[in-house]
C-alpha cells in the first residue's frame, strides 16, 4: 500500500490531476495508469518510460529500472559514488572488488560543512511541513522525506522524472536538490518543476558541482558557475548562495582522475585512484581556510544554493502594487 501521505499529493505526470489509488495509480482524467512496485508509485508517463529505460538507465548506468526489484548493491554503489565515471565497466568487475575496494578507499576529498550548517538547520526547520529529497538516489537525509528518484532504488517513495514531477501544485515546504542537475538533460524544465511543486514563501537546497570530472550518473550533462547556477534558478529568490567544497577539493579531485587516467585498464585505474587519494586528501583541510576567501568560487568543486518561491504570484504582486 501507498502511504497515505503520498497519497494525498500524488498528481500524474501528465496532466497533473489527481489520480485515484488501487492495484494502480491511474487518473481518471487522462486515463493514464501507473504500476505500483514493492508499494512505490512507478509515476513514469508511458512512452517516457521505455525512452528513460532504454537511453538513461538501461545502458549507460548502473542502475536498472527494467527489473524495478534490483537495487545496486552497496559497494557497488561506493564504487559508482566514488566518481568512477564509467559505470558500465564497473557492472563488470566482480563483487570481491567492490568489497575490497569498499575497505581501501581514502576520505573524498570534499569537506562538505555546509550541509551541517546550511541544509540541516533548513530541515529542522521544516521537518514537521513536507519535505522533498528531488533525484534522492538512496541517500537518507531524514525519515520525514518523500524521496523521488528516475530508479527504484533503496529508500526511494516515488519514482518519477524531475522533469515531469508527479505531485501536486504548491505541495512542499522544502525541496532539497543535491548533485542532480549537472545529470538532466533539461535543467530549465526540472526547476521550473521544482518551483511549481514548492509552496509559496517554501524553501529550496541546491548542490551542484562546478568543477568537477565527469561522472555519469546515470548520464552527465552540464556543470555551473555561481553565475550560471543564480540564474538558472532565477524563478526563486535568493536567500544566499556560495561555494560548499572548494579550491583544495577541486585539486584533490583532478589529481586523482589525472593519476587515474593513465590507464585504461579498469583495476589499474582503480588502483591509481586509491593510491592518489590517499596521497592528496589531507588537501582538504586547507579548504577550512580557503572557501571563506572571496574567490573560493573561481576554482570550487562545488556550489550551493538556497531559495525561496516569493510569498505572491506575480499576478497578485501587480494588484497589490496598483491597489
Ligand atoms: C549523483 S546522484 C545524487 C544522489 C543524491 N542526491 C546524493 O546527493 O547522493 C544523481 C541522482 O539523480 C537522479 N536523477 C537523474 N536525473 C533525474 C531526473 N530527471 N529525475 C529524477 N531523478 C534524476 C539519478 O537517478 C541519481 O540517483
Amino acid at each position: 500500500m501507498i502511504p497515505k501521505r503520498i497519497e494525498a499529493i500524488l498528481a500524474c505526470p501528465k496532466c497533473k490531476s489527481s489520480p485515484t489509488i488501487g492495484k494502480t495509480v491511474f487518473c481518471p482524467k487522462c486515463g493514464s495508469s501507473y504500476p505500483i512496485v514493492n508499494d512505490v508509485p512507478i509515476m513514469h508517463v508511458k512512452n517516457k518510460r521505455e525512452k528513460i529505460e532504454k537511453e538513461i538507465l538501461g545502458t549507460k548506468s548502473a542502475y536498472n529500472l527494467t527489473s524495478f526489484s534490483e537495487t545496486i548493491s552497496k559497494e557497488k554503489k561506493f564504487l559508482l559514488s566514488s566518481q568512477y565515471n564509467n559505470p558500465d565497466e564497473i557492472r563488470k568487475l566482480p563483487s570481491s572488488v567492490y568489497k575490497m575496494g569498499k575497505k581501501l578507499y581514502p576520505p573524498g576529498p570534499a569537506l562538505n560543512r555546509v550541509i551541517t550548517e546550511k541544509r540541516e538547520p533548513l530541515v529542522d526547520r521544516f521537518k514537521n511541513g513536507l519535505m522533498l529529497n528531488m533525484g534522492s538516489g538512496d541517500n537518507f537525509i531524514h525519515e520525514k522525506f518523500i524521496n523521488l528518484d528516475l530508479d527504484l532504488l533503496a529508500g526511494v517513495n516515488v519514482v518519477g522524472n524531475g522533469e515531469n514531477l508527479p505531485f501536486l501544485d504548491e505541495t512542499f515546504d522544502l525541496i532539497i536538490n543535491q548533485a542532480v542537475l549537472e545529470h538532466v538533460k533539461r535543467p530549465k524544465k526540472i526547476v521550473k518543476e521544482m518551483h511549481r511543486v514548492l509552496k509559496r514563501g517554501g524553501y529550496i537546497y541546491i548542490e551542484c558541482p562546478f568543477l568537477q570530472e565527469y561522472h555519469a550518473f546515470p548520464l552527465d550533462f552540464q556543470r555551473y558557475t555561481l553565475t550560471g547556477l543564480e540564474n538558472l534558478l532565477s524563478d526563486f529568490q535568493r536567500i544566499e548562495s556560495g561555494v560548499c567544497a572548494g579550491p583544495s577539493a577541486t585539486f584533490g579531485r583532478i589529481f586523482r582522475e589525472y593519476c587515474a587516467s593513465f590507464s585504461d585498464n579498469p583495476y589499474i585505474h582503480q588502483i591509481l585512484k586509491i593510491l592518489a587519494g590517499w596521497v592528496i586528501f589531507p588537501i582538504r583541510y586547507l579548504d577550512l581556510y580557503l572557501n571563506k576567501k572571496k574567490y573560493a568560487h573561481v576554482i570550487a568543486m562545488g556550489l550551493y544554493y538556497i531559495g525561496q518561491k516569493a510569498e505572491q504570484g506575480r499576478k497578485e504582486r501587480g494588484k497589490c502594487f496598483s491597489s
